[in-house]
């Protein structure tokens, strides 16, 4: 069913309860998502965006509820990627020589995934399309958080339909920013962020500059994932802002695993140090074995200072270690500063691996790592509880 957002825009999207994970295994969803599609009706109509392919029969079906497809004059396909764009080839074998709009990288990607000559218009910023009453401007945003991506703002309802921007994987009856639970909906958003967009930062923080150096009118951000900005928009802009900016808390993360609890206890004296130094810092640890590896990235997103523990094996890390700092490394986080820590029985090389991979993301390492010899006893986790001041102490100064 379609959902009017203004008299001349309704959405025909696809809300999916079900999805727990995205881009394969690499994003857990917890709450889900929606592919939001946008049906613009006046003098010409256009279709912005489709639908993951799995609901491309569907996506169609509905969409034929809403309108004669042979009535759509053009598509706007904003981003490439499969899950705004999967729903095209079954919707282009019915209405073949439809036009479709979008960047050069655009027609790149859409070709490379459909190989298909559809009858592409590609546009740079500042290109125009005149749909009757009101206007399409095209915004190239390149990296944000593909090569392709653009916006497309709509004058008259002053909507800007900004793609992966602002978006969340959230699945919600309720289309409206407004309408939500407003802690779920910020934990979701910032999850995207932190997970997707902080490669990016530089570029997010100067697109949203340009965007807001054109002085648009803005009343709707119209998102290709969860809710739609309609209730001060301008909040997750400013949001952005803010996190595209070395963005931290006052909160130390320990990250460790743990084979027979050895680097637990010691991740868990060295919180204790941390904790005894300054009790206003938040401390937090999680097994990286047990933890959702996206959740785990959020929260080294929002912390100033993070500490990696992990045993030794084979004279490497465990692999749910090696798992989140490389994820950590290719996020390109800033202004952070990091730590390493470990136990072993043997040759323990863990502490070194760890250390040299937190260098390479770009932490600043100003603790010589530590670590204990097999379980460790009083003395290792007093050396623990020290080394957790000592931490904890260059972390306030930073
Ligand atoms: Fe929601 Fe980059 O696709």
């Amino acid at each position: 069913m379609g959902r009017r957002i203004t008299d001349k825009v309704t959405w025909v999207g696809k809300i999916d309860w079900e999805l727990r994970r995205f881009h394969g295994d690499e994003l857990s969803t917890h709450r889900g998502t929606s592919y939001n599609s946008y049906l613009i009706r006046d003098e010409k109509n256009i279709l912005i965006d489709t639908a993951w392919g799995p609901y491309d029969k569907e996506f169609v079906s509905n969409l034929k509820k809403e309108i004669d497809l042979n009535d759509i004059d053009c598509i706007v396909i904003n981003h490439g990627e499969s899950d705004h764009s999967g729903s095209l080839v079954e919707l282009m074998e019915q209405i073949p020589e439809t036009p479709i709009y979008c960047s050069v990288n655009g027609k790149k990607s859409l070709k490379g995934l459909y190989h298909k000559d559809w009858n592409f218009v590609t546009v740079k910023t500042g290109d125009t399309l005149d749909i009757g009453s009101e206007t399409l401007t095209f915004v190239e945003a390149k990296m944000l958080h593909w090569p392709d991506t653009m916006f497309t703002y709509m004058s008259g309802d002053n909507i800007l339909f900004c793609t992966d921007a602002f978006g969340q994987h959230y699945a919600s009856e309720k289309l409206f920013n407004d309408k939500v639970d407003q802690t779920e909906l910020f934990e979701e958003a910032f999850k995207y962020y932190a997970n997707i967009l902080t490669p990016f930062n530089k570029l997010v923080s100067a697109k949203i500059k340009e965007i807001l150096a054109m002085n648009l009118p803005l009343d709707y951000l119209c998102t290709s994932h969860g809710v739609i900005w309609r209730d001060d928009p301008v909040q997750i802009v400013e949001k952005y802002l803010e996190w595209s900016d070395n963005y931290k808390e006052d909160q130390i993360t320990i990250l460790y695993d743990t084979m027979w609890e050895g680097t637990r206890r010691f991740a868990e004296a060295i919180a204790d140090g941390i904790t005894g130094t300054d009790e206003d810092t938040t401390v937090k640890l999680y097994n990286l074995s047990k933890t959702d590896k996206n959740d785990v990235i959020a929260e080294v997103f929002r912390s100033k200072a993070v500490l990696v523990g992990s045993p030794t094996i084979n004279k490497g890390i465990t692999y749910a270690t090696a798992g989140i700092l490389e994820m950590i490394e290719g996020l390109k986080m800033t202004g952070k500063i990091g730590g390493a820590f470990g136990t072993y029985g043997w040759s323990g090389e863990s502490v070194k691996v760890i250390a040299e991979k937190l260098e390479k993301s770009g932490f600043k390492m100003p603790v010589e790592e530590t670590k204990a010899l097999w379980n460790p006893d009083e003395e290792a986790l007093e050396n623990a509880r020290k080394f957790g001041e000592a931490f904890a102490n260059i972390a306030n100064e930073q």
